[in-house]
């Protein structure tokens, strides 16, 4: 087993670049069996989900051609399938948007619930209200989503939550189905915006995606198209909190400053200053930050997925903050490993309380998923002393050389194979 070694207290200088955003790529590349064509897919991160997802693709009878390290191009002229069974699901959330994109192709989906990160229930009630009104059936046996339709008609959905996944999903199946789809209260993320932009390279007509209303008039047929990623907003965000975290001076380039609004916001807040230029932003600190209150919502509001990234800062922040966890029900398990490194935290429920310390010290501490694994390196990159960081899978998920990337700004970080003996001794 591998983990990351940190030598803390390294100032971040120099640049960044910012790879194509995950959670766009996973909605993007299902996107792609909705045209009997070649979809030319680029700047898409080099990371396990978009390894995962193409694997699944592939095994469903797509032709897949890896052009460079950023770009694929899928055929799924071939595609003759609509199964999607355990073994491929289970490591990848996102595999539900098979569901929608299957629904959406052959009127027919049989798909294995997925696996990803566990920080509470994650149902999926709104995704399968959204098939049902557009005429499909569906059941859930045998930890599998069977959805079934003769044809599926345009409807008015309102969703009961502002839903990423759900949206998406919903988006998916009614491309192509009869008549007008009207989803309300839809989810505004910039990677919807994506998505919906994609769509309509493949001869979609999907309009008023990043508004709370989006409009899908169904047509009969899509078209493959060449099409390029948005940066990853959250990727993008993890690396302005450890410039902020380790005092530095970093410029993070290739990236959409209007989508970092409310994380460099929150950063100003705390001290931090920030440059935006047209496609890059420069994080200035001096590893000083005022304390400050988080409250997590869906897009504008200050994103979940940086919730663990940013609270890492509020444990040395002068004073009292608050953080209160908007979108999921349990979204503080990191806090135990802030906390075996000097952190003064109480968690009640969906609120956090920090006070600030003096400064972290490094330890042996665990990924719990792939953001908290993306704080933990936050936390070692600031602490005085050695952070050993286990569990790293959830963070090559979503972390394209993340190693290189943070090495090329001055870190002392590095990968290290971790015997079972080690971690039988570590276990004492
Ligand atoms: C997406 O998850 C992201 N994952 C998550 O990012 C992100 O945290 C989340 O959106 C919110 O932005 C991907 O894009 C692959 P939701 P998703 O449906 O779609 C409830 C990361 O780190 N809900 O917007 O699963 C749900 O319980 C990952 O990249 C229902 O009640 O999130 C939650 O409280 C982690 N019923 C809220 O809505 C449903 O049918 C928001 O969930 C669906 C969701």
């Amino acid at each position: 087993m591998e983990k990351i070694v940190i030598h803390g207290g390294n100032r971040l200088t120099g640049e960044v670049e910012i790879s194509g955003a995950k959670n766009a790529a996973v909605a993007i590349i299902p996107a792609a069996l909705l045209a009997q064509d070649v979809c030319r897919i680029e700047n898409l991160p080099n990371i396990s989900d978009v390894t995962c997802m193409t694997k699944i693709l592939e095994s469903m009878g797509a032709k897949v051609k890896r052009i460079n390290k950023h770009t694929i191009e899928y055929d799924t002229r071939n595609v003759n399938s609509y199964i999607v069974p355990h073994e491929m699901t289970k490591k990848l959330r996102a595999s539900y948007y098979l569901v929608g994109a299957l629904l959406g192709r052959f009127c027919r989906a049989k798909v294995a619930l997925p696996g990803g990160c566990d920080f509470g229930v994650r149902p999926i009630d709104l995704h399968i209200k959204g098939f049902e009104l557009l005429g499909a059936n569906v059941n859930l046996e045998s930890a599998m989503v069977n959805a079934k339709a003769d044809r599926l008609t345009g409807s008015a959905i309102y969703m009961d939550k502002v839903s990423v996944g759900a949206t998406i999903n919903i988006m998916l199946a009614s491309v192509k189905a009869r008549g007008l789809t009207i989803i309300e209260n839809a989810a505004k993320e910039p990677h919807i915006v994506d998505l919906a932009n994609f769509l309509n390279a493949m001869g979609a007509d999907v309009r008023g995606a990043g508004t709370d209303v989006i409009k899908i008039h169904g047509v009969t047929e899509l078209h493959g198209c060449t099409y390029s990623i948005i940066p990853d907003q959250i990727e993008a965000g993890t690396y302005m909190a450890a410039a902020a975290a380790t005092g530095g001076d970093v410029l993070i380039k290739n990236v959409i400053p209007k989508h970092l609004d409310s994380i460099s916001a929150k950063l100003i807040e705390c001290g931090v200053k920030i440059t935006e230029y047209d496609d890059s932003l420069r994080v200035e600190s001096s590893g000083k930050f005022r304390h400050c209150n988080i409250k997590t919502m869906p897009h504008p509001g200050f994103p979940t997925d940086m919730q663990p990234q940013i609270s890492v800062l509020l444990t040395v922040a002068e004073g009292t903050s608050l953080v209160s966890e908007g979108v999921w029900d349990n979204r503080f398990k990191y806090v135990d490993q802030l906390i075996r490194m000097g952190a003064n935290v109480q968690v009640d429920g969906t609120i956090a309380v920090f006070q600030g310390v003096k400064e972290l010290t490094g330890a042996p501490v665990k990924a719990n998923d792939l953001r908290a694994g993306a704080a933990m390196i936050v936390a070692g990159l600031m602490a005085t002393g050695t952070t050993e960081i286990e569990d790293i899978q959830y963070i090559d998920r979503g972390y394209e050389d993340y190693i290189e990337k943070f090495k090329a700004l001055g870190a002392d970080i590095y990968r290290r194979e971790f015997s079972d003996s080690d971690k039988a001794n570590a276990a004492g």
